[in-house]
């Protein structure tokens, strides 16, 4: 009989169980970038990005999936993240942040992410978020 119970999906041992594995990633990356494009709301932060958001697409995804606790697959393809210095190109302000993390959550509700790791994650998005800025 197995008696472990720190495993079993009530209590899952890391945010991308929690969330549900690489399909949920992707369903809230693919939300997150198609709020971006459509949604008046997120213009300033639409317009840091290039004409095509699909290579942001696959970048966050693969990010996401390790920074949750998952398999590494951004570090695989380009190794160490150094995020801030990759974000040095785009004008990052107070306004920019607060519009990744507002179309983030959501991304986050409309793609049933549980509140209280919604809860969570905003809060350690707001931390990299924040790091970011260079304005
Ligand atoms: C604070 C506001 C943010 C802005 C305005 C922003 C903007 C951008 C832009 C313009 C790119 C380039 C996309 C492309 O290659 O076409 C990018 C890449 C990326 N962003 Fe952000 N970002 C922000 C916050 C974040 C946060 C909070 C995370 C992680 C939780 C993140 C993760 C990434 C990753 C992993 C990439 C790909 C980096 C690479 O390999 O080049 N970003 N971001």
């Amino acid at each position: 009989m197995n008696t472990e119970t720190s495993d079993t999906p009530t209590s899952p041992a890391t945010p991308f169980e929690w969330i549900g594995g690489e399909a949920r990633v992707r369903a809230l990356v693919d939300r997150f970038y198609d709020l971006m494009d459509i949604e008046p709301g997120y213009r300033e932060l639409r317009e840091v990005h290039g004409n095509t958001l699909d290579d942001a697409r696959d970048k966050l995804y693969w990010f996401l999936c390790g920074w949750l606790g998952g398999p590494p697959h951004y570090e695989d393809r380009f190794g160490h993240p150094r995020l801030r210095m990759r974000h040095m190109p785009f004008k990052i302000g107070i306004l920019e942040r607060d519009q990744w993390l507002a179309c983030m959550d959501q991304a986050m509700g409309e793609t049933a992410i549980p509140q209280d790791l919604r809860a969570r994650l905003n809060e350690s998005f707001f931390k990299t978020a924040d790091w970011m800025r260079n304005q």
